[in-house]
């Protein structure tokens, strides 16, 4: 759990990059209705979480830097309901975000407007999200129309608004203590639902049996998915986003799991590739061999100052290498690399940020060159090979097999720290666990 001086020092931080003069605003995401009273599940916006650690929809923060020494962090939100908290249960309050959240005051959400137009009077610049809430971007770009007319006289309209992802999202890419003590548990907590569905898979079931094993690990832990499990056997797994996750597993094929838990609002990511039957195959054992020593040598390179890109670049050529090593791929190692062979069996790239968000926010380049890995990120390391069922261009044996293995990877000053490294990824270790 992140403690409440974590977001205070996030949104002072913050404060003290914004500088004088600016304003912070940022809302809290909507509810969305499913159909009459159903609503989808409720997920807070992340720049929102991180900065609030409030789970309601209906509120909104404002940041003011130039108020006192700190500044000062307003949270307009729901006022206790009694009649709603029957139905829906407690409710954060006015009270509750000073009190549980730490804020320096709060107001009632319908005080919001007349509130805000007035603090936004001679301010210079206002940091917002803007294209996330066109309802709430129409208000305020009405305000500061309305402004322009008004301002010569009695007060300074603000100039610009400025995207506050460029502030936050930096911010967001280097976790603090808390934060990776949080992604370790997540981490574990997802790799114990990849050992739990290992050890129930057998051909009688389904790919339905193995969704519902991961859930329900998740959820005794007090998680849920972080984004829907991909659960494919046999050519399934080339579907890269496959979510049906409903076709019986059959004897001798590979079961792609990829699938992680959210908790605090933190996700993981973890794929293992195994066989149905507990048993791989020449065939599925020489592939997975290739792209296990890719996701290996990747890892490895995972080292303060080398270039993200570089990490995909070692993926690759230990693909190229492997797939000319089995003849699924022919003729001369720079061209095949140079021309993109590979990407007739790889499409994805080896990896992405890891957060609040799966694919977390944070630039992947700075100043026009591929950004160097530095201590406190986090990535997923995670290439694979897909080869379509009927695919012409390969020995039949390699058909229909779809393989990837990913693992969350914390960069430090020294070597990579893996966070999903309780579940096995070598084959002997696979089916030493499958045969128990
Ligand atoms: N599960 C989505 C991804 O691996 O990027
Ligand atoms: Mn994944
Ligand atoms: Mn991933």
């Amino acid at each position: 759990m992140i403690k409440t001086d974590e977001f205070a020092r996030r949104r002072r931080l913050l404060m003290s990059m914004a500088g004088e003069g600016a304003i912070v605003i940022l809302r809290a995401a909507r509810e969305l209705v499913r159909n009459s009273d159903v609503l989808f599940p409720f997920r807070q916006d992340s720049d929102f979480l991180y900065l609030t650690g409030c789970h309601e929809p209906d509120a909104m923060l404002v940041l003011l830097p130039d108020e006192g020494p700190d500044g000062k962090s307003l949270l307009f939100c729901r006022e206790r309901d009694r009649q709603k908290e029957m139905w829906d249960g407690p409710m954060l309050g006015t009270d509750g975000a000073v009190e549980q959240l730490g804020l320096d005051e709060a107001f009632p959400m319908e005080e919001a407007d007349l509130r805000l137009r007035e603090l936004l009077h001679d301010r210079i610049r206002i940091y917002h999200d803007l294209g996330r809430d066109a309802e709430f971007d129409q208000r305020l770009i009405g305000w500061l129309n309305e402004f322009r007319g008004k301002a010569r006289r009695s007060f300074h309209a603000p100039e610009e608004i400025i995207d506050l992802g460029h502030l936050l999202h930096e911010m967001r890419l280097f976790k603090s203590r808390g934060e990776l003590s949080v992604m370790r548990r997540a981490g574990r907590i997802s790799a114990g639902a990849q050992l739990r569905a290992m050890q129930a898979c057998r051909p009688e079931l389904t790919e339905a049996h193995m969704h519902a094993e991961l859930v329900h690990e998740y959820m005794i832990h007090g998680c849920e998915p972080a984004y829907p499990p991909i659960v494919g056997s046999g050519e399934n797994a080339c579907v890269l986003h496959y979510t049906a996750n409903n076709q019986p597993l059959a004897d001798g094929d590979l079961l792609l799991i990829d699938a992680g838990c959210e908790l605090h609002g933190y996700a993981s990511d973890i794929t293992r590739t195994f066989p149905v039957n507990g048993r791989f195959s020449g065939p599925q054992r020489d592939l997975y061999e290739v792209v296990l020593t890719a996701q290996e040598q990747a890892i490895a390179a995972v080292r303060d100052g080398v270039q993200w890109d570089d990490i995909h670049d070692v993926a690759v050529e230990a693909l190229t290498d492997g797939m000319l090593d089995l003849g699924i791929l022919t003729g001369d190692r720079e061209a095949a690399i140079e021309e993109g062979l590979y990407e007739n069996y790889y499409v994805h790239k080896t990896g992405h940020w890891l957060g609040l968000d799966t694919h977390d926010v944070g630039d992947y380049q700075v100043d026009g060159h591929s950004r160097a890995l530095e201590p406190g990120m986090v990535l997923t390391v995670e290439p694979g090979i897909y080869i379509r069922g009927n695919d012409e261009r390969v020995d039949e044996r390699w058909r229909g097999i779809g393989i990837r293995i990913e693992d969350d990877v914390v960069v430090t000053r020294d070597e990579p720290e893996i966070l999903s490294d309780r579940v096995p990824k070598a084959m002997d270790d696979i089916e030493a666990l499958m045969r128990q």
